[in-house]
């Protein structure tokens, strides 16, 4: 369905209820693409697909091979959809495809799994000024070089360069514009971009051996397959590496040629590079209109702003919500033959579900008790995948379980205790904060840690054997959402000296952003210590990734100064504000 927008995604994994906006397109399936439209149009804009490079009609196809071949009226641009304006293209339209009351219309899918695969953006230079991208006519990016070569672009593949459209002697291609780049740019190496020039330098070499190139480059990261071998024929086909970025580029008023000037950090010389032609290469960064499929499917977003996967090496296309897989680069950059793997990936995750026709449950759903629920809808609020319907009537809540991915924030959230986690109980959690506080409680700490990271970054302190006090005691939940505050105040009223409450980094949490409702619950927990005169310190919040096994080390380490510089006093003081309330709460659940 093109020229079309998902409005609307409902339902859950199998039953998934998508709401599709057709845009009006003005002509009809009878177009045979002859063209003849665009010649009588009057109307000319700046082309998207020859970013700017050339313009198009506002009756025009979006590009040489889209399909269906079929052109389309840009209604912003046209100057009036109907007889009595223009019409013009109406007028030479041989099989009378053209339709001025064409409307957009709503489309409603009823799907099993979604497959996302928007696609990227590309990084807009405009605000590097020292490389005058729009300031200088011969500074262009690697995606309008793309066009300009291109045998089907507006100069027919012609190498040239825009102030003179003349071939020019010099080509130079900057590298990592605006990737690799904490304050100007994104953090991340945007994967692509060395062989994408390397590939450039050799297509001009093949066409046009005279044109001398330089690459400028931090370092050249050609890891695929085969890769190094196009590296190596560049070199030996006598393009010129320098490892350097250029500091600035200076035009030279009369040919319009930039002088690069930076240093050669291998030869520690200063350089100054004449080219007729610059070449930024510019990195990838996730689509502008993401946020608005994140919101539409519930996804998680990475720091980087792609969209993140359920796990990364064991499910790498799958998404926390069940049923919707990623392809591309919305979930990454990468380059045309990892986005293939990950689409065929994909569709046979895809595939797979769809063939069986029923999917399995995570065992550690919640469960609720209708006798206990109130029918407040905080649980509801806090789901992170729409799981939970409150009847308004009945005033009891439901549960959802093929859309429940079991990180249990709702069970945190629950005041009645009317939601109980499977495998991860109350009873059960309770019984290990007792068993870890059971001697010596005020030299311990207790240590709440979500399965996915801070817990696999204690994991990965042990596996390393890095030293930290052996003081701490880890309780394991799926999520740091399920970390309920009753589990923090029992912790305390069993006398222990510490508590930690871990999870992955914001905006990292395995699902969706429940980790949220942790920081909510931590923060609010700080409040009501400091309103009881408790010292807050000793309730610590950290987020630790399965990678930061020493970041797990040295909270231990610092928490354990904590430890020791409680008095007996204040544990006392501790126990009996949040003890008698505490063990009342869960009379009955725990053998405490
Ligand atoms: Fe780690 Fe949610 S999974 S905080």
């Amino acid at each position: 369905m093109t020229n079309s927008e998902v409005t609307e995604v409902g339902g859950y994994i199998g039953n998934f209820k998508v709401k599709v906006q057709k845009k009006a397109k003005y002509v009809t399936k009878d177009c045979t693409a002859c063209g003849d439209c665009t010649k009588v149009c009057p109307v000319e804009v700046p082309n998207e697909f020859e970013v700017g490079l050339t313009g198009r009609k506002a009756i025009y196809i979006p590009f040489a091979q889209s399909v269906p071949a079929q052109y389309l009226i840009d209604e912003k641009s046209c100057i009036g959809l109907g007889e009595n304006t223009c019409a013009k293209c109406k007028e030479v339209c041989g099989p009378g495809a053209i339709d001025f009351n064409d409307k957009t219309e709503e489309v409603e899918l009823d799907v099993g799994t979604i497959i996302v695969a928007t696609g990227l953006d590309v990084f807009d230079p405009v605000g590097l000024t020292e490389y005058g991208y729009l300031r200088f006519p011969n500074t262009i990016t690697s995606l309008d070089f793309e066009r300009l070569i291109n045998a089907g672009g507006p100069t027919g593949g012609r190498l040239v360069r825009p102030s003179d459209m003349q071939l020019p002697k010099t080509v130079a291609f900057i590298q990592c514009v605006g990737s690799r780049a904490e304050k100007k740019g994104n953090p991340y190496c945007s994967n692509v971009c060395c062989m994408n020039t390397i590939k450039d330098a050799l297509l001009i070499k093949e066409h046009w051996p005279d044109v001398k190139i330089y690459v400028f480059y931090i370092d050249i990261r050609a890891f695929g397959k085969g890769f190094e071998d196009l590296y190596r024929r560049a070199k030996e086909e006598g393009v010129i590496f320098i490892r350097g970025l250029p500091a600035e580029l200076i035009e030279d008023k009369n040919s319009k040629n930039l002088w690069l000037v930076g240093e050669n950090t291998l030869e520690k010389k200063i350089y100054t590079v004449d080219a007729g032609l610059v070449v930024l290469s510019v990195g990838l960064r996730p689509r502008d209109d993401s946020s608005k499929i994140q919101q539409l499917l519930r996804l998680s977003k990475t720091t980087d702003g792609f969209f993140m996967e359920a796990h990364p090496k064991l499910k790498p296309v799958d998404t926390p919500t069940g049923g919707v897989f990623l392809a591309g680069c919305a979930e990454g950059p990468k380059d045309i033959k990892d986005s293939v793997t990950q689409a065929s990936a994909a569709a046979a995750r895809a595939g797979i579900l769809m063939a069986k026709g029923s999917v399995t449950v995570e065992a550690i759903t919640p469960t609720m008790d209708s006798d206990k629920c109130m029918g407040c809808g905080l649980c509801e609020r806090v789901c992170p995948y729409n799981a939970i319907t409150v009847d308004k009537e009945k005033k009891v809540a439901s549960v959802v379980e093929a859309a429940c991915a079991g990180c249990g924030t709702c069970g945190a959230e629950c005041s009645f205790d009317a939601i109980e986690m499977r495998h991860f109980t109350n009873e059960q959690i309770f019984a290990q904060i007792d068993a870890a506080t059971e001697q010596d409680a005020d030299k311990k700490i207790v240590a709440f840690c979500c399965n996915w990271c801070s817990y696999a970054g204690a994991d990965f302190a042990g596996v390393s054997r890095m030293q930290y006090p052996p003081s701490v005691r880890i309780i394991r939940t799926m999520c740091s959402g399920r970390i309920s505050p009753k589990f923090v105040e029992r912790a305390f009223a069993r006398g222990a000296a510490a508590v930690l409450v871990a999870g992955c980094h914001l905006n990292d949490c395995h699902y969706i952003d429940a980790n949220y409702q942790t920081k909510r619950r931590v923060e609010k927990l700080w409040k009501k210590m400091e309103r009881l005169g408790l010292d807050k310190n000793r309730l610590q919040l950290a987020w630790i990734s399965a990678a930061e096994g020493e970041k797990f080390a040295s909270k231990i380490k610092e928490m354990e100064k904590i430890v020791q510089g409680a008095t007996k006093k204040e544990i006392e003081k501790t126990v009996e504000c949040l003890g008698p309330k505490t063990v009342q709460m869960v009379a009955g659940v725990s053998n405490a």
